[in-house]
């Protein structure tokens, strides 16, 4: 840990289904750090508008659901659900929901709950507009492919072939809209290490991982 009294702060960012989130969890096991999937922001989002039968497409319905956000909903199951994931991507291409969630996000990382020393934060613009302070940045990268078949296996592990195309072409529609959007779109920040795991398996990628934060923390 930093001997300033500044949180330890680590950005992953990434595509859909990069391996972006299991990498964030077993990081804030390891380095003792509180974690936050900031698509949870944007998913609960799409998910109150959804069932507020409203248009995710519609900034007014979309800002107000961003800004009354309740954040008991951030741990419902449908959070996952591939319609949602849809909704969210919508959103989240709306200025005024990026600027509904920023605050939040900002201090979730600069002033982690305690017991945590830092905070890593796993999203599309963490590195970018999140936390362009960020002590370490990642970005995972990975083949449409190989991550639609890792989506399709988590959200149907009995019968992952049968909805594979379908999860392939959802991705492929969201991933061309989080890097086209105007406002923060998917990038790699120009200071962000990328790890491309397309061939990698989660433990390699947390080796390769963990050995860089390791050296920012020895280094500092
Ligand atoms: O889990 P997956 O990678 O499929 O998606 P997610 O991280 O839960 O994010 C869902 C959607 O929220 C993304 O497709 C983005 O449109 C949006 N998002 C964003 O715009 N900025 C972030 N920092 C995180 C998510």
């Amino acid at each position: 840990m930093s001997a300033s009294d500044r949180s330890l702060i680590i950005a992953i960012d990434g595509p859909a289904a990069s391996g972006k989130g299991t990498l964030a969890r077993r990081i804030a096991e390891r380095f003792h750090l509180a974690h936050l999937d900031t698509g949870k922001l944007y998913r609960a989002t799409g998910l109150a508008v959804l069932v507020g039968g409203g248009d995710p497409a519609d900034p007014v319905a979309a800002e107000n659901a961003a800004q009354n956000l309740d954040f008991s909903v951030l741990a419902d199951a449908r959070l996952r659900q591939e319609d949602v994931a849809r909704a969210s991507s919508v959103v989240a291409a709306i200025p005024g929901v990026r600027a509904a969630l920023l605050e939040a996000q900002r201090r979730f990382a600069h002033h982690p709950p305690p017991p945590a020393k830092g905070a890593v934060l796993d999203g599309r613009d963490i590195g970018t507009v999140v936390c362009p302070d960020a002590n370490v940045k990642l970005f995972l990268v990975a083949s449409a492919e190989s991550r639609a078949f890792r989506r399709a296996r988590e959200l149907r592990p009995d019968d992952a072939p049968a909805i594979y195309d379908a999860v392939l072409q959802d991705m492929r529609e969201r991933d061309a809209r989080d890097s086209e959007r105007r406002v923060a779109p998917l990038a790699a920040a120009p200071d962000a290490i990328t790890i491309d795991t397309t061939s990698l398996d989660a433990d390699q990628v947390f080796e390769q991982a963990s050995d860089l934060i390791a050296r920012h923390i020895a280094r500092h």
